[in-house]
């Protein structure tokens, strides 16, 4: 069956993971696909850049913006980053040109996923983001699909991998703010620009995400509260345990009658609650529905394992041709957001 061909911007962690998982799992990719997921051409900031990986078999474009053209690919993976800038030129472009767009970029869409995903409909091919949101966690595919049927009351969760490592450093190690976040950067946890992780930011773009997919609203980072962990110290880790909980940056979106509640902060969260034992790097989404209850989602959020699983699932999906609108429902039938004031949640 006749290959699907990929331009991949970005060979950072993710776009290095990306490499990395297509070769090591080619022959069950090919199977699962149906036909060969193939990297044709590459292009990042760095050309001299040692990569670890060998990529002297792909096309180098200086220019990355070119990948959205060429005539030898026919969906471009994008794992640069930014809300703006060359992410967006090159998602604006491949999808005008009718090319099918993977991207783990959740800032992006939080700010302009209505638009992307109006230009995917437009030109008819996919638009597909299953890493912008708790990294190897399938939660974009099992609330759009799994729980399609469901009316959806709530969805919440841990939706940051380096805080998440922050905490729980902290808490079983007694260890410093800033040197276990140097740890979570040298892991490949970090934003590119930290702020983002630690003042819950990164969370808001992702709980953005998942409410226009639960609530079929339309993408809006705006309507997203967002506080971080910055002012958490160790003493207020240490005191929450003594009194059976633990902190966690939690994300809650809750449809309410007068809008919709969309909230990141640190909360206590109880021993007993599932979200209490997740540690580490690993990320948590629980949902409610109303036929199928609560579902738990729970895997590893951040780096470069995990994030590459849940690119190339997506472009599994692509070469199988199953997808369908980009969110849960057509982007015209998305409403517009009504932020619901806290008090009335
Ligand atoms: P990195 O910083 O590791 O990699 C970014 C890549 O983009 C680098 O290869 C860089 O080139 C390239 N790049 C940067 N600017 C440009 C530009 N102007 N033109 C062309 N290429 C450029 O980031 P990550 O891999 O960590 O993240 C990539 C995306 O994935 C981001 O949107 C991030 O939010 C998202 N993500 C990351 C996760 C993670 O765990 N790291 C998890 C889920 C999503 P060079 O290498 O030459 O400098
Ligand atoms: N910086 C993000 C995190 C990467 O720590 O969760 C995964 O989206």
């Amino acid at each position: 069956a006749e290959t699907l061909r990929v331009a991949l911007a970005g060979l950072g962690t993710v776009g290095g993971g990306v490499v990395r998982l297509l070769d090591a799992n080619r022959d069950l990719i090919t199977r699962r696909a149906g036909r060969p997921i193939e990297i044709v051409a590459i292009s990042a900031r760095d050309r001299a850049k040692d990569r670890g990986v060998d990529l002297s078999r792909f096309a180098w474009v200086d220019d990355t913006s070119t990948l959205a053209t060429r005539d030898d690919a026919d969906v471009v993976v994008e794992l640069i980053g930014g809300s703006d800038g060359p992410a967006l030129t090159l998602a604006r472009n491949t999808l005008a040109a009718g090319k099918g767009f993977v991207t783990a970029n959740k800032a992006m869409l939080a700010h302009h996923g209505l638009e992307l995903a109006q230009a995917a409909e437009a030109a008819r091919v996919p638009l597909k983001f299953e890493a912008a949101v708790a990294g190897g966690i399938p939660v974009i595919k099992g609330l759009r699909e799994g729980a399609a049927a469901n009316e959806i009351a709530r969805v919440y969760g841990i939706l940051n991998g380096t805080c998440n490592f922050i905490l729980s450093k902290m808490e079983a190690e007694g260890r410093d703010f800033a040197e276990v976040l140097a740890e979570a950067q040298a892991l490949g946890y970090a934003e590119a620009d930290p702020s983002f992780d630690i003042d819950g930011v990164d969370a808001a773009h992702k709980l953005s995400i998942l409410a226009s997919i639960a609530f079929g609203t339309q993408p809006a980072f705006e309507a997203v509260a967002a506080d971080g962990i910055r002012r958490v110290i160790a003493a207020d880790i240490a005191e929450a345990a003594a009194l059976g909980y633990r902190v966690r940056l939690v994300g809650v979106a809750e449809a309410g009658a007068n809008g919709l509640f969309q909230r990141v902060h640190p909360h206590l969260v109880p021993l007993d609650h599932p979200l209490a034992s997740v540690t580490g790097s690993l990320n948590a989404v629980v949902a409610e529905g109303n036929f199928v209850g609560r579902l738990l989602f729970q895997g590893r959020g951040a780096g470069d394992g995990p994030t590459a699983s849940a690119v190339v699932a997506d472009l599994i999906d692509i070469a199988r041709g199953e997808y369908g609108p980009p969110y849960a429902m057509p982007a015209a039938s998305l409403v517009a957001m009504a932020a619901a004031d806290p008090g009335e949640r």
